[in-house]
């Protein structure tokens, strides 16, 4: 939620703080701000909207630019989305300005406190409370800026990563974190700042993840100072070297980045397994898995925590852990999970998925685990991310940056990850015949073709997404491991297009969504299963008398569903637990399509923000 940027160094800021937004704006995009010292003082300009409307803002402007500026783009909070509210955020002498991606908690009394020492607030936000609480300290105790944040942050209550810049040192930027992301590019004599690397890919490798309850003093020619913000003792960070590619990050001749990333999953499923899977020679090969092997095959029970998405490939695994490898899952909503004083013990294996590795629930699910003595395993996408650090083992998903809200590539990665962890572990608890074994190894190596072939019908669902257009509600249906896929259906559907959809398991139906069926409600089913086909079969009569519309998923060659669906989707055949990498497929893109055609904005829904940071 919320995206900083920040740049200190020889070349002019404002092109490098637009560009770094631009690529942040997935993180927020209810309105933006840049904030530049050019020569005598801080400048600002502000927009409510995407950043293209604040560069049309500062296309009128002209004494934006110099060596050191911050930028922000928004995901309100405190505040509805305006000019006002948008961040940087001025302090009352105009000469701190500050941008933040988090929550303050204690905004409010902190905000009475200084309205009675003489402090008066124009925005609504915490933000403004925060840096006029960073310009009190540094008055009344009479200490440099760094030295103010370090203070003030150790009276607030919240999440931030921040940017601050002082008129009075334009020199120095003081950043600091605590649970949400920031990271700073070294470059030569110049500095980057971004909540992720994204905004400085092009000028350098070199990066450090600040961790939380740090802070940084960022000067030009001079030494930088990690610091520990609790007690301000001095911290030596470690520099780290970015793979990632300015060609990864940009759309390719896509309309939008998640149809890019749709067709994407081929590559990032193959990615994936690359150098885990050996067919040859009938191995799965996870480092993270292998060195504690042990842990897992003593777990009573395995957890897993994630939220969105997330969740339903945790789902998935469900499926897929009980049905192969035959251990208890449960799987929790992060968010309520931390909430829920669960029953965990030192034992127990917990699995956090996470495309961004940032997701404030996740990571608060996480430490809460870990405080109880599990261990914890983490399946994330972006490398370095928060929860990869705080897990303790873990496999990345290797899907590449996923831009678009909506994930996808992200999900059948993570499905990936989880199949081969159960496949290995019902080989290492002896649990599954050599046959069957090398059965599953062969069908893994298979599911990107299979994912590639079920992208062909495009074409067809583009037909079928016209019948969608004057839907206010769907349904979408499904069994065993096509329960969560149609969660994941529905799920896709109602954030890029705004329409209703839920998912519910095909029998389920009858026991209470079967009374919205009529002739403007149509019905996706899954009907992929072999096992329980003819009950699906009866679940589509039973729509279908009912006046319901039908749009099936089915295998290639299907005749019993083709007879009764209105419309079906063939996708290739595969065994039972591969089909979730297949016939979540269509149902990306039937969501696509849909959003494309009522005028969407596919990439950047209303509301929504890739990366949940807080709570
Ligand atoms: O980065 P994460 O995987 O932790 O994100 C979890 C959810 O916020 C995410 O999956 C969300 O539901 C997506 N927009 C769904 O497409």
């Amino acid at each position: 939620m919320c995206g900083i940027v920040g740049y200190l160094g020889e070349r002019d800021s404002l092109p490098i703080i637009l560009n770094g937004l631009k690529r942040l704006e997935y993180r927020g995009y209810d309105s933006s701000g840049v904030a530049v010292y050019n020569g005598s003082k801080i400048v600002s300009c502000k927009s409510k909207g995407k950043i293209s409307k604040l560069e049309k803002q500062l296309q009128k402007r002209k004494n934006i630019s110099g060596g050191i500026g911050i930028g922000h783009t928004r995901w309100a909070t405190h505040g509805e989305p305006n000019d006002v509210n948008a961040h940087p955020q001025f302090s009352n002498s105009k000469k701190l300005c500050l941008v933040h991606n988090g929550i303050i908690e204690n905004y409010s009394t902190i905000k009475q406190k200084l309205i009675k020492e003489g402090f008066s607030f124009d925005s609504e936000t915490d933000t403004e409370v925060l840096v006029n609480l960073i310009e009190y300290v540094k008055h009344k105790k009479s200490v440099k800026l760094g030295e103010a944040v370090q203070i003030a942050l150790n009276q607030v209550i919240g999440a931030y990563a921040l940017a601050v810049i002082d008129n009075e040192k334009p020199d120095e930027i003081v950043v600091a974190k605590l649970g949400s992301p920031l990271c700073i590019g070294i470059g030569e004599d110049e500095h980057f700042i971004g909540s992720d690397v994204t905004p400085f890919i092009e000028y350098t490798k070199n990066v450090v993840y600040l961790e939380d309850g740090e802070l940084a003093i960022i000067r030009n020619h001079k030494d930088t100072f990690f610091r520990k913000i609790s007690d301000n003792s001095l911290i030596s960070p470690t520099i780290n070297k970015l793979e990632l590619s300015l060609d990864k990050i940009e759309k390719q001749g896509f309309d939008h980045y998640m149809l890019k990333e749709i067709y994407e999953q081929p590559k990032a499923i193959k990615d994936t397994l690359r150098g885990r899977l050996n067919v040859s020679k009938g191995i799965i090969k996870m480092s993270g898995m292998d060195d504690y092997i042990n842990k897992f095959l003593s777990a009573k029970k395995i957890t897993i925590i994630a939220c969105g998405t997330s969740w339903h490939s945790g789902l998935v695994a469900e499926y897929m852990f009980e049905k192969i490898a035959r251990i208890p899952v449960e799987v929790e909503y992060a968010s309520e999970f931390r909430y829920r004083d669960p029953v965990i013990e030192s034992d127990d294996i917990v699995i956090a998925i996470s495309q961004s590795g940032e997701t404030a629930d996740t990571l608060a699910a996480i430490k809460l685990a870990k405080s109880r003595g599990a261990f914890v395993y983490g399946i994330c996408n972006v490398v370095g991310s928060s929860i990869a650090r705080e897990s303790d083992s873990g496999s990345y998903t290797h899907a590449g940056p996923e831009i678009g809200v909506a994930s996808t590539k992200a999900f059948t990665t993570q499905m990936t990850i989880l199949y081969m962890m159960a496949v290995k572990l019902s080989k290492s608890k002896g649990v599954i015949s050599e046959k069957l074994y090398h059965k599953y190894i062969l069908e893994i190596s298979n599911i990107d073709k299979k994912v590639h072939t079920a992208l062909s019908s495009n074409n067809v669902i583009k037909k079928i997404a016209k019948e969608f257009l004057k839907a206010t509600n769907c349904l979408y249906l499904g069994r065993g491991y096509n329960f969560p896929i149609a969660l994941e259906g529905a799920l896709k559907l109602k954030e890029i297009s705004y329409i209703h959809a839920e998912g519910y398991p095909a029998a389920e139906m009858k026991h209470g969504p079967i009374a919205l069926i009529d002739e403007n409600m149509p019905t996706i089913v899954i009907a992929t299963n072999k096992i329980n086909y003819d009950k699906i079969v009866s679940n589509i009569q039973e729509i279908k008398s009912r006046k319901g519309k039908i749009f099936a998923i089915v295998s290639k060659g299907d005749k019993e569903v083709k007879e009764v669906a209105d419309h079906v989707i063939e996708v290739p055949h595969s065994i039972e637990s591969i089909t979730p990498f297949i016939t979540v497929v269509p149902l990306q893109l039937l969501s696509y399509h849909i959003a494309v055609m009522l005028g969407k904005d596919v990439d950047q829904p209303r509301n929504l923000a890739k990366s949940v940071t807080v709570e």
